[in-house]
């Protein structure tokens, strides 16, 4: 297999018509998807995508004709995901939705921006005609009246919220020592970014909607998505690496008032994800003896061994570091996740089918983590066969020069599992 070093990051997607529409650096390349179908003998009925994220896998499945089926657990994201997937936006409504926007914000452009009640963390990140420019669309938006224009309009107000803010956006955090050159002035970004939506929508090959997003948790099971549905599985699972995904999308979800604090982003949020940071859980929750008991270990006990040795070298590490952060729990409760996140993967694809993971080794505290090979074994206690791992590239390179930071080499990887 060749693959391209940049398969793994959303590099590519900036450059391409839908899939740029939301600014998400965790996402994969669209051409992984493109290059995994191209390369079958026949064409696949229907993809899964346990980890839909910005929709890569579900928006690149539509434009070849496939039906595809995701769950994503982060609401914020299922709508991006529709709004990407709704191709049959009507010019005249467009217009007539707009129209009725730009009025709201004329006819309430006396108010003052403190009877907005706008979030505190959005207050940083704009000047006050901006974030009142902001909030007016976004309530505008709410009238229509229309679901799925609301979903467009919605997406167009956040790629705003990113072109318009006076520190970048990224992930994984707002970057408050960098300045944007161009922010500010909300409502003509706006319009321009809807425009431009609008005017991508013409390229695409058909407008039929073939993919069906469901903000599920992929640990759990699915009841909507039926036994052996599905004959390819395309995904990139978060990585161990502590990146929050609560934490990420904040800005977006305090704007759209889908949480309004850390208790919020915790309950609403963080709760339905694969623990894949030490903000997802109590330590004091957490007991090893206990945790041996567990489903998981039971059907992995050889490999329990390994990963009770990994958990006391990171604890250990952890004693003589600075931090103090709970690795060795995150590991155990990120692996345990991952076994139900592949048994309800092991339900929905039929016999002879593969699912296509990209994954990142890890190294905490120094500790390495054969993430992909480890995730390839849990595979197998579940029923899956012998299972292919890919080199992508080496990654952690651009921390290198970090003080504390260990010099464990780590790589991203595809795992290939056969059902
Ligand atoms: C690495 S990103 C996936 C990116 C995706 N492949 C793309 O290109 O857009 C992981 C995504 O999984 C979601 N997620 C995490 N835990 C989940 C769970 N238990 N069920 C469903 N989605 C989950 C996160 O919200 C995040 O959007």
């Amino acid at each position: 297999m060749i693959i391209d070093t940049n398969i793994g990051s959303a590099k590519d997607n900036m450059r391409s018509a839908i899939h740029n529409w939301y600014k998400f650096t965790a996402g994969f390349s669209y051409k992984f998807v493109d290059f995994i179908v191209d390369d079958m003998d026949t064409i696949p009925n229907c993809i899964y995508e346990p980890f839909a994220g910005c929709g890569t896998t579900l928006v690149a499945a539509q434009k070849k004709g496939i039906l595809s089926i995701g769950n994503e657990s982060q609401k914020l994201m299922c709508d991006v995901i529709n709004a990407k997937l709704n191709w049959d936006i009507n010019v005249d409504t467009y217009n007539k939705c707009m129209h009725q926007i730009l009025h709201y914000v004329e006819m309430h452009n006396n108010i003052d921006v403190l009877d907005l009640h706008c979030h505190e963390l959005l207050e940083g990140l704009y000047d006050k005609a901006t974030l009142k420019e902001l909030y007016l669309i976004r309530d505008a938006i709410r009238l229509l009246n229309n679901e799925k224009y609301e979903l467009f309009f919605n997406l167009a107000i956040s790629q705003t919220l990113h072109k318009s803010a006076i520190h970048p956006i990224a992930v994984p955090y707002i970057v408050r020592s960098k300045k944007q050159v161009n922010c500010g002035n909300a409502l003509d970004k706006f319009q321009s970014i809807a425009k431009q939506m609008l005017e991508d929508l013409r390229s695409v090959p058909h407008n039929n909607r073939l993919a069906q997003v469901y903000n599920a948790d992929s640990r759990k099971k699915n009841n909507y998505i039926s036994d052996s549905s599905c004959d390819l599985c395309i995904t990139s699972p978060p990585y161990l690496n502590n990146l929050d995904y609560g934490e990420v999308s904040k800005v977006h979800t305090h704007f759209f008032e889908l949480t309004n604090n850390w208790r919020d982003i915790t309950e609403k949020v963080r709760h339905n994800l694969v623990t894949g940071a030490t903000t997802h859980y109590k330590d004091a929750d957490f007991d090893i003896e206990t945790f041996c008991t567990s489903e998981f270990a039971a059907s992995n006990q050889l490999l329990m061994q390994e990963l009770k040795n990994l958990f006391y070298n990171i604890l250990k590490n952890s004693k003589e570091r600075k931090g103090k952060k709970s690795f060795h729990i995150l590991m155990m409760h990120y692996f345990e996740d991952m076994y139900y996140v592949l048994k309800e993967m092991y339900r929905v694809l039929k016999p002879n089918s593969k699912a296509y993971l990209i994954l990142g080794d890890s190294a905490p505290y120094g500790v390495y983590v054969p993430t992909t090979r480890i995730i390839g074994q849990i595979s197998q206690s579940l029923g899956f066969g012998d299972y292919e791992i890919y080199k992508i590239r080496e990654r952690g390179n651009k921390w290198k020069n970090l003080k504390n930071r260990h010099s464990v080499e780590l790589s991203e990887n595809i795992l290939i599992l056969s059902r």
